[in-house]
């Protein structure tokens, strides 16, 4: 079994990465920031407020639909889901799906925040992904052009700021590099040269473990 973990603030490329990776090594691929946005959406759809904790754990039993609704990509819905996520007994019920998920057999790849330090600390590979706020906030910007949008720039670097300070300040399972895990910044990396050094650093790590 082979569980792969991979982190990193919003919009650093992390996704892309985890979906090259599961496609390079055959394995299922878990995006578990949709589970934190459907909790995110659940709430708002339901009236609530993502601040309050007893709100915010009432939508995490969510309609599996939901993972399939296109507006949880939006950058709204990302936010709802940051605040939704610093709530423990939120966190708590997501736990078992993605330990699930990670354990299947022959093991799974996951991204998100807390994946190589809280649901599957002892994964055979783990990677920190990351970029500067001001290229993340430029990959955001060409994405929503792309898909005929009118970006402020100032505001999501605004918006990445504020996820980045609330994911890594929470009180339970911040944002942080997990121990044992590879940095792998791609400010300056092209999709395919970031993809290619990820998999040269999880094929490292793989070796390095079948040594011990
Ligand atoms: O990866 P994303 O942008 O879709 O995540 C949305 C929010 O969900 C993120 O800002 C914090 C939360 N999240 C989390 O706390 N833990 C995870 N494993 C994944 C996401």
């Amino acid at each position: 079994m082979t569980i792969i973990a991979v982190d990193g603030p919003a919009a650093s490329g992390k996704g892309t990465i985890a979906r090259a990776l599961a496609c390079h090594y055959g394995l299922p691929c878990l995006d578990t920031g949709m589970l934190y946005r459907a909790v995110g959406l659940s709430v708002l759809k339901a009236g609530g407020d993502p601040d309050q904790e007893a709100d915010a754990l009432g939508a995490c039993d969510f309609d599996e639909s939901m993972l399939d609704d296109p507006a949880l990509r939006s950058e709204a819905v990302g936010s709802l889901a940051s605040r939704v996520s610093v709530h423990q007994s939120v966190r708590q019920s997501l736990i078992k799906r993605q330990r699930d998920f990670a354990t299947q057999p022959g093991g799974a790849i996951l991204d998100g925040r807390d994946i190589g330090t809280v649901i599957a600390p002892d994964a055979d590979a783990k990677i920190f992904v990351t970029a500067s706020v001001h290229i993340r906030a430029q990959r955001r910007y060409s994405d929503a052009l792309a898909h005929g949008g009118h970006p402020d720039m100032d505001s999501l670097i605004a918006d990445i700021q504020a996820r980045d300070t609330r994911d890594m300040s929470r009180d339970h399972a911040p944002l942080r590099t997990a121990d044992g895990a590879d940095l792998l910044d791609t400010s300056d990396l092209s999709i395919e040269a970031a993809i290619q050094r990820a998999i040269a650093l999880v094929d490292a790590q793989l070796e390095g473990r079948r040594k011990v």
